[in-house]
């Protein structure tokens, strides 16, 4: 049995949905085993999504938080993907892609035409996953992750 197929042994009870407020301590878990620490969101951070009319999923298997996805839809009908992160042993086995493919639909439900983001111009995993997903590089913004360059990535929807 592969690694993969072990750890999703009950893949059927893994449910992208919707962020519960109890979840939180969790995805914090996520959030750590994830960015370099001067990259993380705090509690308050995340708090500040819930006033906003946001998008806040998780990937839910078995009652363990193993992922999540976080943005907001502005005025402008444009959505912002702020966060998306798979816990790494995880990795690799098609979560971030659910959660991203998941994070389109509501955002789109919520009047989103375009998505944009922001990632590290070495995220290559992140990079493939965006590309693949349709997203193009519109600019690269210098220093915006301290010393390392961003890619503005965008996708636009058919209304
Ligand atoms: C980016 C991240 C969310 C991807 O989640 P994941 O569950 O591992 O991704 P998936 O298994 O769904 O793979 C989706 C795509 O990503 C790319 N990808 C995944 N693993 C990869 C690897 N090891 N090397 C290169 N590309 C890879 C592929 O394009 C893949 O599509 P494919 O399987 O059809 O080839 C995860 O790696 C992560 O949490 N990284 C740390 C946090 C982070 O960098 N977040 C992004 C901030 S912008």
């Amino acid at each position: 049995m592969r690694k993969g197929e072990d750890l999703l042994n009950g893949l059927e009870c893994l449910a992208i949905r919707l962020f519960k407020i109890n979840d939180l301590s969790q995805v914090l878990m996520v959030e750590k085993e994830s960015f370099h620490p001067g990259q993380q969101y705090d509690e308050s951070v995340f708090m500040r999504y819930l006033d906003m009319k946001h998008v806040f999923l998780v990937a839910d298997l078995c009652g363990k938080i193993i992922g999540y996805v976080l943005g907001f839809v502005e005025d402008s009908s444009i959505a912002h993907l702020a966060s998306i992160a798979v816990s790494p042993s995880y990795r690799g086995l098609g979560i971030g892609r659910q959660l991203l493919e998941e994070f389109e639909k509501k955002a789109t439900a919520l009047g989103a035409k375009r998505i944009v983001l922001e990632v590290s111009t070495s995220n290559t995993v992140a990079l493939n996953m965006y590309v693949k997903k349709g997203y193009r590089i519109v600019r690269r913004i210098p220093k915006y992750y301290g010393d390392e360059d961003a890619y503005l990535m965008i996708k636009d929807f058919k209304s």
